[in-house]
């Protein structure tokens, strides 16, 4: 019977694998799919499942839109200009889809969990195939099977989310880095932030899968595991002897984990940090803002006092303890001396980098609802202000480095120019030396001899 007249959609794996194998005969390899992932690391890594779920019913990948059958982009929805990215990349595919009809377009991901955003590419972008949120994982088949073999569009915003699924592998790209997400979800409810509402509540790997996971990768040869959560701190059976266990794994490999929210992360955490060789000296503390009113409208449930009591516990043990953060400029309501309270804190924290954004109202959220009557060219302003502010304390603050020695995993080709390599030191600082390439992929040590305000320059040891 040939597949488009098939409605029984259960056995939908084998249904795919019967079609590619069929294109496969035709065309003399595998049919090929990109997917791009925007967002954060759990994004990206969302993606690699999506990619090792494709693998299994004989995709291929490419890079290259010309040669894709299919299409997904895999969306972030935290700011408006990262939704704004999204659609634009998708209106270029439409000439590409009038060009090859048989080209199928999905979007996932953060984006696409939210209705509205659904309903705009049902009505207005007619020739996207596929539109799924952050829990249709599991239906993915389902879905695939009913877009390539009934022709028809799917549009999956399901909320319900069953127990973690630890079936789904990631197919990863990087032979080095590995993701690897410990918890899902979040219970914060930042007033400004849209991630509650597109990934749902918190839920926590089992240790025994965590711990399975990690030793497989670091026996595969991954030198630096990345372990992810929205608030990695809050992991329901305990985040710090997670830590401590997954330092006695034996194996040359480092750890780091993204994000900690502040109201979570104490003694004990940076404790446990300076006590396992293997975890990196270096902890994201995205404090947002500078001013106890502001941080109060956010909802973030610390005071500019009980954050620094975190980062002066740290460096009382450890004085050049790493700290990146991230900054939202212009909350709805901040005034400009509000504003100049978080430069203060950059100045008091020293901190390695800042990540920092200008404030996008996300609808649906509390802080979507407050009057914001400042614009965006003076937020960008602010923005700016504070990024000045910051190079000048970073490249002074990597200046404790210099004459030192650091331990630094290769990443790539370096900025400076040919012969230059750069990676990442534990403190989650580029650091750029000459070497040969049979270098990248490994541990070297390297002697800092200059700090830039965005890096550090070395000599290989
Ligand atoms: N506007 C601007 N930045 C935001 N972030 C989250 N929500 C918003 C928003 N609505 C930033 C926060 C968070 C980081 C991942 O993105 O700083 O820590
Ligand atoms: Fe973007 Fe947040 Fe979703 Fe990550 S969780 S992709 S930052 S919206």
């Amino acid at each position: 019977m040939p597949f488009e007249e098939s409605k029984d959609i259960s056995g939908a794996k084998e249904l795919l694998l019967e079609k590619t194998l069929e294109f496969y005969k035709m065309n003399g390899r595998k049919p090929l799919a990109l997917v791009r992932s925007f967002g954060c690391q759990q994004n990206v890594s969302d993606g690699e499942k999506l990619k090792a779920l494709l693998d299994k019913i004989g995709f291929g990948f490419t890079e290259e839109p010309e040669e894709a059958l299919l299409i997904i982009y895999n969306t972030c929805a935290v700011r408006e200009n990262a939704e704004d990215r999204v659609f634009g990349n998708i209106g270029q595919l439409k000439k590409l889809k009038e060009k090859r009809p048989e080209l199928i377009i999905g979007i996932c991901g953060c984006m696409a969990q939210q209705e509205h955003i659904a309903q705009k590419v049902k009505e207005s972008y007619r020739y996207v195939d596929l539109v799924f949120g952050t829990f249709a994982y599991n239906d993915l088949y389902q879905m695939l099977w009913k877009v390539m073999g009934q022709h028809e569009r799917v549009f999956n915003q399901t909320d319900k989310y069953s127990d973690i699924n630890e079936e789904l592998t990631q197919l990863r790209d990087d032979k080095v880095k590995a993701f690897v997400p410990i918890m899902y979800g979040c219970n914060n409810f930042c007033t400004y932030c849209i991630v509650p509402y597109v990934r749902g509540r918190e839920r926590s790997r089992k240790p025994e899968n965590v711990i399975a996971e990690v030793k497989k990768l670091v026996s595969e040869g991954y030198k630096e595991i990345m372990l992810l959560g929205q608030n990695v701190n809050s992991y329901s059976y305990g985040f710090t002897s997670l830590l401590r266990e997954i330092n006695r794994i034996e194996g040359d490999f480092r750890v780091r984990f993204m994000s900690s929210h502040p109201k979570d992360a104490g003694r004990d955490l940076i404790d446990t940090i300076l006590e396992c060789d293997k975890v990196c000296k270096h902890l994201h503390l995205p404090v947002q803002a500078g001013s106890d009113e502001i941080l109060k409208a956010m909802n973030r449930r610390y005071t500019v006092e009980k954050y620094m009591e975190i980062i002066d516990y740290a460096r009382a043990k450890a004085p050049d303890f790493s700290f990146t953060t991230d900054i939202i400029v212009g909350f709805p309501g901040e005034t400009y001396e509000q504003f100049c309270r978080t430069k203060e804190l950059i100045k008091r924290v020293k901190y390695d980098n800042i990540y920092s954004f200008v404030y996008s109202r996300r609808s649906g959220t509390p802080a979507a609802k407050l009057p914001d009557d400042i614009s965006d060219k003076q937020k960008g302003l602010w923005l700016r202000e504070l990024i000045l502010e910051q190079r000048e304390v970073t490249s002074e603050w990597l200046g404790r480095f210099v004459g030192r020695e650091l331990r630094v995993l290769v990443s790539g080709d370096g900025r400076k120019g040919e012969g230059w390599l750069t990676g990442k030191s534990g403190e989650d600082i580029i650091v750029e030396f000459k070497g040969g390439r049979e270098l990248i992929g490994q541990f070297v040590n390297v002697r800092i001899v200059k700090a830039m305000n965005w890096a550090l320059e070395g000599t290989v040891l």
